[in-house]
This record gives C-alpha cells, structure tokens and sequence, in this order.
C-alpha cells in the first residue's frame, strides 16, 4: 500500500505492506533508528512513540493504521540540533544507563507533560508505566521529569 502521514512535522510517503510494523518502517526505510526494539510484543515499552499525540508501541502498530495521521518520533523532540527540555532533563538528572529505554520514556513522558504540565510524583510513574528500564530503578527518571515539569513552569508561569 501507498502511505502518507506526518512524521515528525514532515510529510512522507512510501510504500508498505499494509501489515509492515511501524517499528520496522520507521528503522528501516526511514532510517529511524532512535525508536529501539526490546521485546518485539508490546511488552516492554522500549519501541513507544505518538500516533496522533498518544504513546503507542510502534511493534504493535501496522503500516495500514499510519495512513494519513501523525507520527512523532525521538528523532523529532530536539529542534535545530538541540535537546529539548525533557532530554536536557535527562542528562541533568541522570535519568539514562544504558539507554535502550530511553527513547520510549521520553515519548511517553512528552505526552503527559502535554497533556499535564505539572504532574504528580504518581502521575508520572503512571505515565511510564508500561515502559521497562532494567538500569535505573526509575528514581531518575521520575526526577528527571519532574526536572523538565519544573523547567516549563518556570519558562510559561501562570
Ligand atoms: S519492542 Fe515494542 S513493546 Fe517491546
Ligand atoms: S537505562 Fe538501561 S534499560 Fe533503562
């Protein structure tokens, strides 16, 4: 099949076997190698990144479910060359070992601090939740969030 859609504020088009994983498009004809493969089935959380603003497991998301909507990637948090606030978070606060989750937790966490500036310690692990970091502990992370919630409250008060 012939797809459109928007990835990372840029529309592509391509073709795929409607059944093709987005995982598999994004690495492999897109070049897109930021989104990692952990398990392969929907369990680890290592391949998340937003179909249409919400955090999805692109090993789990076919090429005919992308036709016409909008793809955000890790590839696409930094502008112009630098790291976004969140991934700044990160490197501050320690919130990366290894870092083969990392990506995904940075989609996930980009999603709720859109749709919640300023959450709560409980609200962020819930956010994560379906992300396995084997590295960390999480206490980083969630530090790391919190970090980069801090950060916009300062930028946009009020
Ligand atoms: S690789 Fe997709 S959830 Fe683990
Ligand atoms: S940093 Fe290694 S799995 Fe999370």
């Amino acid at each position: 099949m012939r797809m459109t859609f928007t990835l990372n504020g840029r529309s592509r088009t391509l073709d795929a076997p409607p059944l093709a994983r987005l995982l598999d498009i994004l690495r492999g004809p897109l070049g897109l190698t930021g989104t990692k493969e952990g398990c392969g089935e929907g369990e680890c959380g290592s391949c998340t990144v937003l179909l249409d603003g919400v955090p999805v497991n692109a090993c789990l998301v076919v090429a005919g479910q992308c036709d016409g909507r909008t793809v955000l990637t890790v590839e696409g948090l930094a502008s112009m060359n630098a790291l976004s606030d969140l991934q700044e978070a990160f490197v501050k606060e320690g919130g990366a070992q290894c870092g083969i989750c990392t990506p995904g937790i940075l989609m996930a966490a980009h999603a709720l601090l859109a749709a919640n500036p300023q959450p709560g310690e409980g609200e962020i692990r819930e956010s994560i939740a379906g992300n396995i970091c084997r590295c960390t502990g999480y206490q980083r992370i969630v530090e790391s969030i919190r970090h980069a919630a801090k950060e916009q409250a300062a930028r946009e008060p009020g």
